[in-house]
């Protein structure tokens, strides 16, 4: 039996500028750039094995084997490396998720970056990380930053080569945390895939949104090579609420804001006013994302602590990129 094997460990990001829309859907060709934070403490381990002896590509989540018509992205990334090796059996793919459904964050992109990377890892050289980036993109635009450590900008490209994350900084040169109000632990009921294509193509803000976040971009990055915290924590604040006003304004319209969402961003703006430097960004769901300095993290959990329990404030510091060993 010829067996090849590969593992990776890779971390989740939010985005502060972000990726909503794409331009081609089959090789997840975003509309505009985008800018985000690898976070430490989330991420997932995947351990791929080719063997000639398989006779289909299995894949276990968190011990359990996942139907394959759930496989559809895990495949398309697979086929692309295997391509690029010229390898022609299957795979086993086992992935430990550690991204615990309670923190809020999703799991995508951690997950196609981990998979990418332990697929090229076993079949071939893995030193390549802006190749790997297109790779992880093919499973989920999110997952091509995740392949960096620290703050990382995707560029939209406009073919599969031209579409790659790149790191701005490394995790230890930026000062930006992240507490996370847990508000719903659910998945959302519209799904980033289908909530980009909605409103790219009935959102008359659309366009508008496009332009000003590929405006925004050298912004962010010189705010980010400043650590530029107030820039930062601006830029990132206005992106979020004009990727929400791009949903607030499809037709027909929708939200991912919860009554809470509103609740918590109200408190943001108040602890703010009173002299706590910190903003909010927001994804596909309801849940609500500090940033603040580490300077600020114990006195923004304890004023959320008060309107929110314990169990729903989650703190992440920024994280390292992709590793190919355990430890
Ligand atoms: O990569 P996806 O399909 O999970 O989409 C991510 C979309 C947002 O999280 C809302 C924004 C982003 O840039 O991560």
């Amino acid at each position: 039996m010829n067996e090849k094997h590969g593992f990776a460990r890779a971390h989740t990001n939010i985005a502060l500028l972000k990726y909503w829309g794409k331009i081609n859907s089959d090789l997840i060709l975003p509309a505009n750039d985008s800018i985000s934070l690898t976070l430490d403490k989330f991420y997932t381990d995947t351990e791929v094995t080719f063997s000639d002896e398989y006779t289909s590509n299995l894949f276990y989540l968190n011990h359990q084997l996942i139907d394959v018509k759930k496989m559809q992205r895990i495949n398309r990334v697979l086929e692309a490396v295997k391509s690029e090796f010229g390898y022609q059996g299957f795979a086993k793919i086992e992935s430990e998720n550690h991204v615990p459904t309670a923190a809020g964050l999703a799991s995508s992109a951690s997950g196609m970056a981990a998979l990418a990377g332990a697929a090229v890892s076993a079949l071939g050289s893995h030193t390549d990380l802006t190749n790997l980036s297109r790779l992880a993109r093919l499973g989920s635009g999110s997952a091509s930053r995740s392949v960096f450590g620290g703050i990382v900008h995707w560029h939209r490209g406009y073919d599969h080569q031209s579409s790659f994350a790149e790191q701005i900084v490394s995790e230890d040169q930026i000062d930006l945390n992240m507490v996370t109000i847990v508000i719903d632990r659910r998945q959302k009921k519209v799904k980033s895939t289908l909530g980009m294509q909605h409103t790219a193509s009935t959102s008359p803000f659309y366009p508008a949104w496009v332009e000003a976040t590929n405006q925004a971009i050298p912004e962010m990055i010189s705010a980010v090579q400043n650590n530029d915290f107030t820039k930062i924590g601006e830029l990132a604040e206005h992106s979020a609420a004009m990727m929400h006003a791009t949903t607030l304004s499809s037709k027909p319209a929708f939200t991912y804001f919860a009554p809470e969402t509103i609740q918590a961003i109200k408190l943001v703006e108040q602890l703010r006013e009173s002299g706590i430097e910190c903003y909010y960004t927001i994804d596909a769901g309801p849940n609500v994302k500090v940033l603040c300095q580490s300077k600020n993290i114990t006195r923004v959990k304890r004023f959320f602590a008060s309107y929110f329990d314990q169990d729903q404030l989650v703190v992440a510091k920024p994280g390292s990129g992709i590793k190919f060993t355990k430890n």
